[in-house]
């Protein structure tokens, strides 16, 4: 089984993946470097080629065994089940700016968070009951950890995508 690890860029996927590697294995797709194609300078990313990343992750599937997928488009891959973290936008713009990200890939990144894009992506890609939401805001990545074992081992319905910040987007009009 496939399980995707998936949410905005400081989300805290890769903090939570260090603790699931105690009960899971884990796969990074950043380490997937010969699938990059090229850079973007402007938006300071890397483009992908996700054919590539996908035909190398459907070689993973190992019978039951329960396989997590680590990177923000791994929503994106053929997996079974996906977790999105989710993050306020106040305290993600915190979290980037600590990284030292400019500007405009704050802007970016505050942005598709506040608009729930990857849940967004997620449904449309797997279907609504294989998504599951975890907020991370102001809570700790070890007890995030916890939360996506729940779902993972209790496919806990409680965890159901719901999260919205909306009000958010209202303020900065
Ligand atoms: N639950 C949390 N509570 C508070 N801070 C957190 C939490 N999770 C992560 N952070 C902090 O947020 C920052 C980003 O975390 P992390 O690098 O794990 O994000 P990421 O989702 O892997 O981002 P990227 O997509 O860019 O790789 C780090 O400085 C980390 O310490
Ligand atoms: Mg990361």
């Amino acid at each position: 089984m496939l399980i995707a690890l998936t949410g905005t860029p400081g989300t805290g996927k890769t903090s939570v993946a260090k603790f699931l590697e105690k009960n899971y294995r884990v796969i990074y797709l950043k380490n997937f470097e010969n699938a990059r194609m090229y850079r973007d300078v402007e938006r300071d990313t890397y483009v992908v080629n996700l054919e590539v990343i996908r035909r190398e992750i459907e070689k993973l599937r190992n019978g039951n065994e329960k396989i997590i997928l680590e990177g923000h488009y791994s929503h994106e891959m053929p997996v079974d089940m996906v977790i999105v973290l989710r993050c306020h936008p106040q305290e993600l713009e915190k979290r980037l700016r600590n990284r030292g990200y400019k500007e405009s890939k704050i802007r970016e990144n505050v942005e598709a968070e506040a608009m729930s894009l990857i849940t967004s992506e997620a449904i449309g890609y797997h279907g609504k009951d294989k998504v599951f939401e975890v907020d991370t805001t102001h809570r700790k990545e070890d007890d995030v950890a916890m939360d996506v074992i729940r779902i993972i081992e209790k496919r806990d319905r409680r965890f159901a995508p719901r999260i919205s910040y909306m009000e958010e987007i209202l303020k900065w009009y």
